[in-house]
């Protein structure tokens, strides 16, 4: 019986592509066995693509200021218990020299929808890291932005933009975002990006509050007809101060699922096993590698702002240094039989047989 789910994943990986219905199917097909032979697929086509390497990115929280109001989100505009921070250009520019003498070659600027990052700030900002580390990649993950700010930031410098989708349903973004956020916009926004030249990611959270299979469905369906870069997916995890407080996080098994059928998809798909993933589960991220994702993001932001820039509750790493964080990452990651590699960690396109 169980088979047709086994020859599904077979002409996943043949023909990278199936139905909406078909992608259902696989989505609730899920337990522990077809989980596991999703992974080894998936295994098998990481190193094929990137041998036993692991991508690190070093992730800069700038701001936790947000003028949005997403309700599952811990920074959302309306959380009075927020202790709000913003980092200087200086700052930012510091936990780069940091990361570069770690080894890290690609920073990630992310941070809440913060008006204070005007394109003139921003801009400055990675035009100085590009010039200060010509061997670096910016990654910028700043929500929604103009096609004018966008092009602006491209080509001062920054190489790829994280934006994830959140969802592929357009009622249920309704439901996960307040009426002046669209669904539309936010697919706009991932056109632009992608016309303008940058490597772009998206993504969505895994058991999200009134996801359902078809939703998760919709959102594979999306990441097959969008291909793009990279793909960002955690667990959805309540926060206190959210109206989603009572909801139950999401599983971190059929997070794995998940990305193992997305590394079959696209096999040289830039997937990061996430903080999130982590964080429901102890070895989360070793999990997360060994079901296919090859990139991991440790965080460089200064440890006083750490703990202020919460998405969701509980999130690990937030009292380590970087370089402790680093070490204890490398040694955990070694141990399941990954390495680190010191490069920018591009998107590689040509590869023999996949
Ligand atoms: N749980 C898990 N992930 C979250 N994000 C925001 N809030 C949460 C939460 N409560 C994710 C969103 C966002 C990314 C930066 O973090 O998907 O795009
Ligand atoms: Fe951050 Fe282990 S990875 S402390």
């Amino acid at each position: 019986m169980s088979t047709d789910f086994y020859q599904l994943i077979d002409r996943l990986a043949d023909t990278r592509h199936l139905s909406l219905r078909e992608w259902e199917t696989l989505v609730d097909s899920f337990n522990a066995d077809i989980a596991s032979y999703a992974a080894n697929k998936a295994l098998t086509l990481r190193k094929a693509v990137y041998g036993n390497d692991v991508y690190i990115r070093g992730l800069v929280e700038i701001s936790n200021i947000c003028k949005n109001d997403c309700l599952y989100c811990g920074i959302r505009h309306s959380n009075r218990n927020c202790d709000r921070y913003r980092l200087s250009s200086d700052q930012i520019l510091d936990c780069c020299k940091v990361g570069y003498s770690l080894g890290f070659r690609t920073f990630v600027l992310q941070g809440g929808e913060d008006p204070y990052y005007t394109d003139d700030v921003l801009c400055g900002i990675v035009s100085s890291i590009k010039s200060a580390y010509v061997d670096c990649a910016v990654t910028l993950s700043l929500g929604e932005r103009s096609y004018n700010s966008y092009k602006r930031l491209f080509d001062a410098g920054a190489d790829r933009y994280l934006l994830r989708h959140e969802t592929a349903n357009e009622e249920h973004y309704k439901q996960l975002h307040p009426e002046n956020m669209s669904y539309r916009s936010r697919m706009e926004c991932l056109k632009t990006l992608r016309k303008i030249g940058f490597q772009v990611g998206c993504g969505m959270m895994v058991g999200s509050p009134y996801q359902t299979s078809k939703d998760l469905a919709k959102d594979l369906k999306f990441i097959q007809e969008f291909s793009p870069d990279m793909c960002g997916i955690g667990p959805f995890i309540p926060h206190s101060d959210t109206p989603f407080k009572d909801f139950p996080a999401g599983s971190a098994e059929i997070t794995c699922y998940l990305l193992s059928l997305i590394r079959i998809l696209k096999p040289n798909i830039l997937l990061p096993a996430t903080t999130a993933l982590g964080t429901v589960d102890a070895f989360g991220r070793e999990k997360g590698l060994l079901a296919g994702a090859n990139v991991l993001m440790p965080n460089l932001s200064p440890t006083s702002v750490r703990k202020k820039y919460s998405l969701y509750n509980n999130k690990i790493c937030t009292g380590e240094e970087a370089a402790e964080c680093l070490r204890c990452l490398s040694e955990r990651i070694k141990k399941a039989g990954f390495h680190i590699v010191q490069s920018r960690g591009d998107i590689i396109t040509a590869t023999k047989g996949v």
